[in-house]
């Protein structure tokens, strides 16, 4: 079964610096993933902290929380067909050493932390996600 979906997408600070966000998105958009909308922020270590509010009690959520305040990120909305599970395979493994070849974060990502993008693990927190950066 295939749905039309939406998800948030984040290029996060190694991957801006790096001026890698219009390759990833142009990656995006060749693989059946529609820019809807797209911006540029630097946001506090107190939003970042609410972003990421469901890996609070995680040994690495102060580093986490740090690292995505750290300098500019790009915020997107992503939609296609399964936007959610495309947008997951396309990132690959979240420790880019795991991560398939031609993934992105096998391309891009750097470690763990640096793991270049981010995106939505459910349409529900997707949903979440979408209305925290694009009220
Ligand atoms: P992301 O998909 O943005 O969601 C949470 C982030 O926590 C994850 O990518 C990683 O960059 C980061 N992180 C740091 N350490 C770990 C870890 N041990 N396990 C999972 N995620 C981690």
């Amino acid at each position: 079964m295939s749905s039309l979906e939406q998800t948030l997408s984040i290029i996060k600070p190694d991957a801006v610096e790096r001026n890698l966000d219009g390759e990833i998105k142009s990656f995006y958009e060749k693989n059946n993933l529609k820019i809807i909308k797209s911006k540029k922020v630097k946001i506090s270590k107190e939003e970042a902290s609410e972003f990421y509010k469901v890996h609070q009690t995680k040994p690495f959520y102060g580093e986490l929380c740090n690292y995505l305040s750290s300098g500019p990120i790009v915020v997107m909305i992503l939609e296609g067909e399964n936007a959610v599970s495309n947008n997951r395979q396309l990132m690959g493994a979240t420790d880019p050493k795991k991560a398939e070849d031609g993934t992105l974060r096998k391309m891009y990502g750097l470690s763990i932390d640096k793991n270049s993008v981010h995106g939505s693990d459910s349409v529900e927190n997707a949903k979440i996600e979408i209305n925290f950066f694009f009220k």
